[in-house]
């Protein structure tokens, strides 16, 4: 580690007199982009734990510190690498609202590096092409997500930069200072490969949606309980719908270059969407884990959620076979049909990652301690519900 450079300097006032100025946010996250969290020099680090020993905890700067220090603390994790305890809660607006600053902020990233702008993450920068590819796919996706939002930009047909480039700067223009705040402060790579801001971003997007339909999922045992199968249908159908828009986020993620993935990822052990408690509670949510694997690694790295489920979390399976005659045929073969169309958007999901995961990863083990690709393999054959 560099032990020798020199603090911010508006870090180092801010320290001298914490109370005349806001923290310096903007420089102390240029500092850690400028070489990755991973070699962070001490003097920063030191400096950055004696700010937060001076913070009341929980507030927005402790939970700041908290993930910029997670390496140098030995806290370092999926949560604290995509700065997850940063974003707001989900919320229908808030979050394809979310989603989209992400999308578009990973577009006016790469239009910056293309243009030749001083940007940070140096290494690896992809060349016009796979520049080009990012913002067709990227524009799909955002296309989905805008979709949702009122008041989004319009994305228009056309040439793909030329149009990313439009929509950006539409983007940019509605964007609000605490938007631009969640942004900037959510963006600590461990290195300073190109497409490591890609990577972070698309598993934000991602994360984002889970957290959603977490919480839509949630709902469906009880509106169930209630009789109400039309209701539990629609919700069902909604998250189908939502599975599938997260296609195109794969395919933006695709054109990560399979080089700059193997560079960053020496200093990603110990982070793994493994440990995400909001996929995991939407799995067990559709119908309880057997027990192998809810005493393996994928419910061991989530023990939050693996104690939901043994604290006996009612699931939509069994509040499905205790559903009472209450509803109309009619609404039951509507509720039936949603239930499998999720299902099948739910292994495509699967399906698309392990195929990811086989072109990026190969044969190495995964980041959060699992054999890598043989484990996805195995996960996807677990059962999304009973039947
Ligand atoms: C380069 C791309 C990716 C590769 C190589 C990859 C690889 C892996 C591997 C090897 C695992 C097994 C656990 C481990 O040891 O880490 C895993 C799990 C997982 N990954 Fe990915 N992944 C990629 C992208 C993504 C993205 C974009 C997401 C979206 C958030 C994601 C979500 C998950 C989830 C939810 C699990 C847990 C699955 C389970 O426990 O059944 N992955 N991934």
């Amino acid at each position: 580690m560099n032990t020798d450079a020199e603090l911010p300097p508006p870090l180092a006032r801010w320290l001298r007199d914490p109370g005349t100025d806001d923290f310096p946010y903007p420089a102390v996250v240029s500092a850690f982009q400028r070489v990755g969290k991973e070699r962070v020099a001490v003097a920063l680090l030191t400096a950055l734990s004696e700010a937060r020993s001076r913070t009341s905890a929980h507030s927005p700067l402790a939970r700041f510190l908290d993930v910029a220090l997670d390496k140098h603390d030995g806290r370092y994790d999926y949560t604290s690498y995509l700065a997850i305890e940063l974003f707001p809660a989900p919320a229908d607006t808030v979050t394809d609202r979310v989603v989209t600053l992400l999308v578009a902020d990973v577009l006016a990233f790469e239009l910056a590096a293309l243009d030749g702008a001083d940007v940070p993450l140096p290494g690896l920068r992809p060349d016009r092409r796979t520049v080009g590819l990012r913002c067709r796919h990227g524009l799909r996706a955002l296309a989905r997500f805008v979709a949702r939002t009122r008041g989004g930009p319009d994305i228009p047909e056309g040439e793909p930069v030329e149009t990313a480039r439009a929509v950006v700067t539409e983007v940019e223009k509605t964007r609000t200072p605490q938007e631009t705040h969640l942004l900037r402060t959510t963006l600590l790579p461990v290195d300073t490969v190109h497409d490591e801001y890609l990577f972070l971003r698309v598993l934000q997007a991602f994360e984002m949606h889970f957290a959603i339909s977490a919480r839509h999922m949630a709902t469906v045992p009880d509106l169930l309980d209630d009789g109400d199968a039309r209701g539990a249908g629609a919700v069902l159908g909604d998250l189908a719908d939502r599975f599938d828009e997260t296609a195109h986020l794969f395919s933006l993620l695709a054109t990560m270059q399979v080089e700059a993935f193997r560079t960053f990822r020496l200093h990603t052990e110990g982070a793994s969407a493994i440990q995400s408690n909001n996929y995991k509670r939407l799995e067990s949510l559709c119908r309880r884990p057997d027990p192998g694997r809810l005493e393996s690694a994928a419910y061991a790295s989530v023990p939050v959620v693996r104690d939901e489920v043994n604290e006996g979390r009612r699931t939509v399976d069994e509040a499905l076979a205790a559903l009472g005659s209450s509803s109309s045929a009619a609404a039951r073969a509507e509720l039936e049909g949603e239930r499998r169309r999720f299902a099948a958007a739910y292994e495509r999901w699967r399906r698309t990652h392990h195929r990811l995961a086989v072109r990026m990863l190969g044969d190495q083990p995964g980041s959060g301690y699992t054999a890598g690709v043989p484990y996805l393999a195995e996960a996807r054959t677990v059962p999304v519900f009973e039947t």
